[in-house]
């Protein structure tokens, strides 16, 4: 049985870099820790999504590229970050999901927060490639961005989101080929991200995404809090 976890009213979170596969549960985790820290997260997926919905021009160029499951360009994607991360909800910390993606990115990243009170933290999460598949094939959200699964975490009544009676959604590249695709851009580009960021010292931690979403929860923020020397650790 999970431990209960303390009180973190005293502890300050600083940027947090959730790192991962499609579909570990970056943007589950993202959400509860949102909740518990008082930090936003920042999902360059969602952001670039709404750019989509908005039909930006960033939006237009991200669209085909996110349906065939590659990677949006490195400078379009810093500068969405830059601008986000100016915003003053982000002074205290942050949670960056989906970001970065490459080294280009990350090496980027490690510029802008020279500056930064606390050093970037990452935490990797690791799910074997046949759950992923079924996790993002059964994947549905809200239009909030409740997120739910028809096979792990299906909702109340099926298709309606349990909070606020929404039609629930697929996300266009939730399918099993765009999957694949997806799984190539990360084995390509973001594994390389993960090596940076374990090859720090002191600052990375890896947790195993297949268990129950709250155990995972638990031993992320164990992680969290031990990259920040905290005594509750
Ligand atoms: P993005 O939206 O970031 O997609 P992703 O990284 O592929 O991650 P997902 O959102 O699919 O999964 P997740 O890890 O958040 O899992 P979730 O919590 O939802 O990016 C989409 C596209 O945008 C990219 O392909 C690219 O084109 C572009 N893009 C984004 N960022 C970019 C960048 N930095 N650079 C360039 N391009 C970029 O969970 C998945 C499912 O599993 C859910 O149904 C959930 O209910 C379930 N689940 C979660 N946890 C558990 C658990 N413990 N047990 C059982 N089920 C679980």
């Amino acid at each position: 049985m999970p431990q209960p976890l303390p009180n973190a009213s005293d502890f300050l979170p600083g940027p947090v870099l959730l790192l991962g596969a499609p579909g570990v549960g970056k943007g589950t985790q993202a959400q509860l820790m949102m909740a518990e820290f008082g930090i936003p997260q920042v999902s360059t997926g969602d952001l670039l999504r709404e750019n989509r919905r908005n039909r930006t021009p960033l939006g237009m160029t991200a669209d085909e590229l996110m349906n065939t499951g590659q990677l949006v360009p490195d400078n379009l994607v810093n500068d969405m970050v830059s601008a986000r991360l100016q915003e003053p909800d982000t002074q205290h910390g942050y949670i960056l999901d989906g970001f970065p993606r490459t080294l280009n990115q990350a090496e980027w990243l490690d510029r802008q927060l020279v500056a930064y009170m606390l050093p970037v933290v990452a935490i990797c999460i690791k799910v074997d490639e046949a759950t992923l598949l079924k996790r993002i094939t059964g994947r549905r959200i809200s239009p909030a961005g409740a997120i739910y699964n028809i096979y792990f975490n299906p909702p109340k009544v099926e298709g309606i989101c349990d909070v606020d009676g929404s039609k629930l959604e697929q996300r266009s590249d939730d399918t099993e080929e765009v999957f694949h695709e997806r799984m190539k851009a990360f084995r390509s580009k973001t594994a390389a991200v993960i090596d940076y960021y374990r090859s720090h010292g002191g600052r990375f931690c890896e947790v195993d995404g297949d268990k129950p979403v709250h155990e995972v929860t638990h031993e992320i923020r164990k992680s969290l809090l031990s990259l920040r020397h905290h005594p509750e650790a």
